[in-house]
């Protein structure tokens, strides 16, 4: 694995081999042996805001013993228009990784590319893989593996998130079931591309019904702002709330990939109910960058 682009691009074995390595990580995490960053730089070329992400890979970056370099498109000369392409060439020879979150998937794939550096998705339009394999790993945890599972996404079902989970389905064939309006269906086309064991309904309870995993997401996503008043009304039925809850299986966890905006995509008590479960994810997503740093070094 030399970058880490997308859960299209990853096969079943290469995901369980970073879950693998990131419960390793996590078990032994402050006892570490080795430093496999010692002596590199990589960067966070970032064009979106973030919390977990960022702070997940600059503290990853130093645990393993490297160095790492924030780079806010704002600050740099990408944000003025020097092409990713130009950028790419000239990090390439100065940094040893490159962690990039922005809005085009092709921006990512050029930069990795060209750059000649190991790349990893941080968020695109497209994708957020490492987001996704810190849910797995978090559901393995919480259910003690992810045979069966059948996890049901309530919400923007063609953003990144939505995308992501149609092709960890593929992969490792999960049950997934979206429930989404109509407009905000993934296209025909990505799905008959996947082919995963995926259902779609326009009714949340229905896809709860009898699911491990209730799964949400913002209702507007970065970069989509400017459509915020005709996303709320559009989505105003998609909430995970108690009915939701009660239609999904009597263990069902609540997941979310956070931010949360509590009385839209979920109401505040199912947020609180299922508080652990929803940051023991955030936390996850530490351990599971370390991992995808390692197995892309090695
Ligand atoms: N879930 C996630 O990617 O969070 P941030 O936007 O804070 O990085
Ligand atoms: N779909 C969200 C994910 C945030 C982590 C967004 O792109 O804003």
């Amino acid at each position: 694995m030399k970058h880490l682009l997308s859960i299209e691009s990853l096969s079943a074995a290469e995901i369980l081999e970073i879950l693998t390595l990131a419960r390793e990580l996590k078990a032994s995490r402050g006892r570490e042996s080795s430093r496999p960053l010692t002596g590199e730089c990589w960067g966070l070329l970032f064009s979106k805001s973030s919390t977990r992400t960022r702070v997940s890979f600059e503290v990853g970056i130093r645990e393993l013993g490297g160095d790492s370099l924030f780079l806010s498109s704002s600050e740099i000369q990408l944000g003025r228009g020097e092409p990713i392409e130009d950028t790419a060439r000239v990090l390439g020879r100065m940094i040893h990784g490159a962690v990039i979150r922005t809005f085009k998937q092709s921006d990512v794939e050029t930069f990795a590319r060209l750059s000649g550096i190991p790349t990893i998705n941080a968020l695109t339009d497209e994708e957020h893989p490492c987001q996704i394999l810190a849910d797995l790993l978090t559901i393995e945890e919480l259910r003690g593996s992810l045979d069966g599972v059948e996890v049901a996404f309530i919400g923007d079902a063609d953003c990144n998130m939505g995308r992501s989970w149609i092709w960890a389905s593929a992969r490792l064939g999960f049950g997934l079931r979206l429930a989404c309006p109509d407009l905000y269906r993934p296209p025909s086309e990505l799905m008959e591309r996947a082919n995963a064991p995926v259902s779609i309904t326009n009714d949340p309870e229905e896809a709860a019904r009898g699911a491990d995993i209730l799964y949400t997401d913002v209702w507007v996503s970065m970069g989509k702002e400017q459509e915020a008043e005709h996303r709320a009304a559009q989505f105003a039925r998609y909430q995970i709330n108690d009915r939701v809850v009660a239609a999904a299986s009597p263990n069902a966890q609540v997941l979310h990939c956070l931010p949360a905006y509590r009385g839209k995509e979920i109401t505040a008590e199912v947020f609180e109910a299922h508080a652990n479960a929803i940051f023991q994810q955030a936390e996850n997503r530490l351990h599971v960058q370390k991992a995808i740093m390692m197995l892309l070094k090695s």
